[in-house]
């Protein structure tokens, strides 16, 4: 039988959509099938082997899609592998203090879910547009003090998705052999 995982996200301004693409280009990799696909969409689990979750941070928080994800999945979830990221600004800058602060966003999120146990976490800088930005959003970031620009780091995305891949699949057999009958 064939495997499938998925790689789910959510986004407000669509930088977390190629941190999704890119993290299920690295899974394909390992002999497995792959949906990307906004958390929201998704309905259920059964067919998935595996799961990776990724959300935006927007104003200290994980988007609430992305929490609705846990929570509304959690019984599949705590029986497969996942795998979660983040993407924030605070992470343009890696630093022992600013990956404390970006575990911290998720560590309301987790403690309410003790059954869920990530094989990993992934935190990356993300993309701020400032000509995309409304007025409050403006000011939010400014707030933050996080520099607007593209820091994506597309090495350590791909880094860690390989790196997290046998974590994540080493369970099942995979995907037949090409021109195998049946596909
Ligand atoms: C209004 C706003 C609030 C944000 N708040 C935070 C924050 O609290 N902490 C942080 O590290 N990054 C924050 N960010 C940065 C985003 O997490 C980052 O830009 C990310 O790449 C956005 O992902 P998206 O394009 O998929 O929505 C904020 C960005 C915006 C626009």
């Amino acid at each position: 039988m064939s495997r499938k995982a998925l790689v789910a996200y959510a986004t407000r301004l669509g930088s977390t959509i190629e941190v999704a693409e890119t993290v299920g280009a690295v899974l394909c990799q390992a002999d497995v099938f792959v949906d990307v696909r906004l958390a929201q969409d998704v309905t259920g689990l059964d067919e998935y082997v595996a799961v990776v979750l990724g959300s935006a941070i927007r104003d200290g928080k994980w988007l609430p899609e992305a929490v609705h994800f846990l929570k509304r999945h959690q019984k599949a979830l705590a029986v497969r592998p996942l795998a979660l990221f983040v993407v924030s600004m605070t992470m343009a800058q890696d630093t022992p203090e600013n990956r404390e602060t970006v575990l911290g966003y998720l560590e309301p999120v987790l403690g309410d879910l003790p059954d869920l146990k990530p094989v990993d976490i992934g935190l990356f800088a993300g993309e701020i547009d400032a000509a995309r930005l409304g007025y409050f959003a403006r000011r939010a970031v400014h707030k933050l003090g996080a520099p607007p620009g593209d820091f994506r780091d597309w090495d350590t995305i791909r880094n860690w998705a390989a790196r997290i891949s046998p974590l994540l699949l080493s369970a099942t057999p995979g995907k037949p052999p090409r021109g195998a009958s049946g596909e």
